[in-house]
């Protein structure tokens, strides 16, 4: 299971340090949650802070861009440009997925389709031979610490059937990633319903404990 943790729960005004915290824990897929203010009621940050990021932490870790954004279809290169190897994008949010998707790869970086709690998974469904990962919402994005919404349930199921039915005819793996209100109580269960990489914020960045502890507790729930 890739443990991807969200930086928006880290401390914003020390973001860089955050980021190596988590990296010197041995996490090196780095889930950065882009918002607009548009899509999502927060804005956080955008490709000039990524690039700093980039520059601070080396070419080791994945950059996973999580774009909570109006614009994605008109703008993903300039997250792959600042250092982005992942791409999402919501289904809600892009008018043009199939040509969305399809365009990112062929610009170099993996992607994925992003699934709001409300949305159901057929549009991921037509796209499923295109993406490298879907994304699937257990919170409604634009805040970290919220509660886990476990209707998403059979949304996950139903896409990890799909999937290895995929696979058995030869197609494209495809990563199922769930984000949103994944603790230590929760993820095994995640495990179990076919994710295979899960986004942590505030699970791994809070006030209790570091980065490197609330990761034990995670593992240790995970074996
Ligand atoms: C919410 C973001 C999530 C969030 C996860 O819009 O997409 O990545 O930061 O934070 P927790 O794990 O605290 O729910
Ligand atoms: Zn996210």
């Amino acid at each position: 299971m890739i443990i991807a943790p969200s930086v928006l729960t880290a401390d914003l005004a020390d973001l860089g340090a955050a980021c190596k915290e988590a990296v010197a824990a041995g996490l090196d897929w780095l889930h950065l949650d882009v918002m607009d203010g548009n899509f999502v009621p927060n804005l956080t940050f955008g490709p000039p802070v990524i690039a700093k990021l980039r520059q601070a932490l080396g070419d080791g870790p994945v950059f996973d861009a999580h774009l909570m954004i109006e614009n994605a279809e008109e703008s993903f290169q300039q997250y792959i440009d600042a250092g982005c190897n992942h791409i999402s994008v919501h289904v809600e949010a892009v008018r043009h997925l199939h040509r969305c998707v399809t365009a990112i790869r062929a610009a170099g970086a993996s992607v994925g389709v992003v699934l709001n709690p409300g949305t159901s998974v057929d549009a991921a469904l037509e796209v499923l031979s295109e993406i490298d990962l879907v994304l699937v919402m257990s919170v409604n994005p634009g805040f970290g610490g919220q509660s886990f919404i476990s209707t998403v349930e059979n949304k996950v199921r139903t896409l990890a059937k799909a999937i290895s039915q995929q696979v058995e005819n030869g197609g494209r793996e495809v990563q199922i990633q769930i984000d949103g209100g994944v603790k230590a109580h929760n993820i095994a269960m995640l495990h179990e319903w076919g994710a295979r990489n899960c986004v942590v914020g505030s699970g791994l960045f809070n006030q209790t404990s570091s980065v490197a502890d609330n990761l034990a507790v995670i593992h240790q729930a995970l074996e």
